[in-house]
């Protein structure tokens, strides 16, 4: 699908009840029944499910701008993000799936989704906290990826929409869940603001102490779901150094410079421009998939730029976290049908996971994901849309 333009579907954006019903019967092909013509939002009734006891539901978020974003709390995903490109066409950023079942039978586990206890790598599922030995399954061989097993993609948040623009989740990982020690309440709120960003607060406290690195795992498309590969996009990071890993993404436990690297984002340059490069650690990544050492990351000041050629749709990333996880959608096979009918195939999408480093429980050199009672595990990041 080329960049589809929404002429025909901003109408639907705006009365969406009464679109909902007719825009899933468009689509003739039948082994794509679960398509959505672009830029209409998928029925309600497709994120209502019972899982664990629990209701999912697809939420609307909508600002005064006339951005929309989508969420299920089946797994805290994010499911549309519709932002106006120059010409003030809706386009859909996020690369997600049209329903709650597609997101349970999905390969890829993570689409759009509130990422805990621990977000990304932890070494061969082992590390130890107060001189106590924990071990986690290892869901990533050979090691744990994401929380494991069962991580909060996988998990139905507690929903409640606060008012038109803002989505609280919450959950409570019991202790040992997943293996990790400490009842965890966390709180996790969405926000979409005026000035048309996605504003993410996360909250979080234990009774035992524990390890907590949440984020969220949205994937983009700055040209819009369903329009190619994101080889075109530019990107810029704040980031004079990076955290090299192993062939298992491992940080080996440097920090390493980008200066003469094709890591060097601190000038903008495409997506595509050098991941073929003949480099170890591309050849460990299988592309990017590594964390990016924030220089300054104090809310104010924009840590990541990320432009849409098609669209001239610009992401801008703020945050209080020290890392920066870029993964460039190496993973990705056209294995699974997203929601407006494509495959998400290899590099349609990338992800900006803001974070602390990978395997920081075992690496005591990187800042602490440590959270002890009493303290209260507490960031913040936004991702803000304009055009340029
Ligand atoms: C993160 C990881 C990647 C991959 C994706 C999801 O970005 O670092 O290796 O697991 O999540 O597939």
């Amino acid at each position: 699908m080329k960049l589809r333009i929404l002429s025909l579907a901003l109408p639907c954006i705006i009365a969406l009840a009464a679109c909902n019903g007719s825009a899933n019967k468009t689509t003739a092909n039948t082994a794509m029944k679960d398509s959505i013509t672009y830029g209409t939002l998928p029925p309600d009734s497709a994120f209502e499910k019972t899982i664990d006891g629990k209701q999912t539901h697809l939420y609307t978020l909508k600002n005064k701008a006339g951005m929309i974003l989508t969420m299920t709390n089946y797994g805290g995903r994010v499911v549309n993000l519709l932002v106006p490109d120059s010409s003030g066409k809706m386009i859909d950023v996020s690369v997600g799936m049209a329903g709650v079942e597609n997101y349970i039978k999905s390969t890829e586990r993570y689409y759009g989704a509130t990422i805990g206890r621990y977000g990304n790598r932890i070494a061969k599922g082992h590390f130890s906290l107060d001189g106590k030995q924990y071990t986690l399954a290892t869901n990533n061989a050979p090691n744990t990826l994401h929380g494991g097993k069962k991580g909060y993609q996988d998990v139905v948040w507690d929903a409640k929409k606060l008012n038109d623009q803002t989505l609280e989740l919450t959950y409570l990982s019991k202790d040992m869940e997943e293996g990790f020690p400490g009842n965890l309440h966390i709180k996790v709120t969405y926000t979409l603001t005026d000035d048309n960003s996605v504003k993410i607060d996360y909250d979080a406290t234990t009774d035992k102490t524990t390890v907590v690195n949440l984020t969220n795992h949205a994937y983009f498309n700055l040209n819009g779901e369903g329009s190619g590969t994101i080889l075109n996009h530019q990107v810029q990071f704040l980031a004079d150094n990076y955290t090299p890993v192993d062939s298992t993404l491992i940080p080996t436990g440097k920090i390493e410079p980008v200066k003469g690297t094709p890591f060097d984002f601190t000038k903008p340059e495409t997506i595509g421009a050098r991941i073929n490069d003949a480099n170890e650690q591309l050849k460990n990544g299988k592309g990017y998939d590594h964390n990016f050492v924030l220089n300054k990351h104090d809310i104010k000041v924009p840590v990541a730029l990320v432009k849409g050629d098609k669209t001239g749709i610009v992401m801008e990333i703020y945050t209080e976290e020290p890392g920066l996880q870029f993964y460039s959608g190496n993973f990705m096979q056209a294995k699974n049908i997203m929601k407006y009918g494509e495959k998400d195939d290899y590099r349609t999408a990338f992800a900006m996971e803001t974070q602390h480093y990978p395997d920081s429980p075992n690496q005591p050199q990187f800042p602490s994901t440590v959270l002890k009672p009493g303290d209260t595990y507490k960031t913040q990041t936004i991702y803000k849309f304009k055009t340029k």
